[in-house]
């Protein structure tokens, strides 16, 4: 039987909704959720993605203030920025999409923003909080991948997670919540060897390596629940994700497609984060 598809449009729609409702009971207090949004360069996935993200602000009803800088910024230039963001009590989450120009030192810029204000979850405060299992803003690519699983009625206590991918922002916070959930968790990497076997092993499989198809049929156990991050643009010019789509639909039980998966569900947990971050920032709890 082949694969269900775990729609990310209408999960994220549901998960906006749930931040909709909370910034609109936030707003009934006078308290604005307000998102910053920092964009250095003209990346075009980066410009599709920021784009992205303030548009959900506005369907949510947070306002956004987008910072667009040229390339050619310095990092001075660039952590003077986040410092007045820091400083702005206006400005409830400060993001700044990822990758930097070379020349900047991201982790010093990540550094930079206040771990309240993080609504990434990328500043060291937060990562380790996650890892310690205390209140913290989930980064939300992981984040969304969790609900995803969730919402196929999977039991995640006892099962084989295996994380294709050991990214800061995916693959190890990704491996540390499902650890939290009780999983048996394996990371697999470049270096990784034996890696189809491992994977042919995995209830649930997160691939989050950036290349087109890496993930084959062959690679999936029959019944698994197959999450892809992956947004590779493929030769065809249109977007693929790190699995081979339709030979792992014949084989897994649950499968995000791209588009429509994964990205919609990062964004959705964003807002999420943002309106989280305005309530606790005021004192109107949450
Ligand atoms: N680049 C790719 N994914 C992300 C993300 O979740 N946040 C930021 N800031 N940059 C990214």
């Amino acid at each position: 039987m082949p694969a269900q598809i775990i729609d990310g449009k209408a999960l994220a729609a549901q998960v906006k909704a749930e931040a909709a409702a909370a910034c609109a009971a936030l707003k009934q207090k006078g308290i604005a959720p307000c998102l910053a949004v920092v964009l250095v360069g003209e990346d075009p996935a980066s410009q599709v993605y920021v784009r992205g993200k303030v548009s959900d602000c506005a369907q949510c009803g947070i306002e956004s203030r987008e910072h667009r800088l040229p390339a050619t910024t310095t990092q001075a230039q660039l952590l003077a920025l986040v410092g007045r963001l820091s400083q702005d009590p206006a400005v409830h989450g400060i993001l700044v999409q990822l990758p930097l120009p070379a020349h900047i030192d991201e982790q010093a810029v990540i550094n930079a923003i206040p771990p309240e204000k993080d609504v990434d979850g990328f500043s060291p405060l937060n990562v380790g909080r996650m890892q310690l299992g205390q209140p913290c803003y989930l980064p939300c690519t992981p984040a969304g991948c969790l609900r995803m699983i969730e919402s196929t009625g999977t039991a995640i206590a006892g099962k084989n997670a295996v994380v294709v991918g050991r990214s800061n922002i995916v693959g190890k916070p990704m491996a540390h919540l499902l650890l939290a959930h009780d999983a048996t968790v394996t990371v697999c990497h470049s270096k990784t060897r034996g890696l189809a076997g491992i994977c042919q092993n995995a209830d649930i499989l997160v691939a989050a390596v950036g290349r087109q198809g890496f993930v084959t049929g062959d690679m999936v156990k029959p019944g698994a629940v197959v999450i892809d991050v992956g947004i590779n643009r493929g030769p065809d010019g249109k977007l693929h994700g790190d699995v081979d789509f339709a030979a792992v639909a014949e084989k897994a039980a649950f499968i995000t497609p791209v588009p429509g998966g994964v990205g919609p569900m990062t964004r959705a947990m964003l807002m999420q984060n943002t309106v989280a971050a305005a309530a606790r920032q005021t004192g109107a709890g949450h």
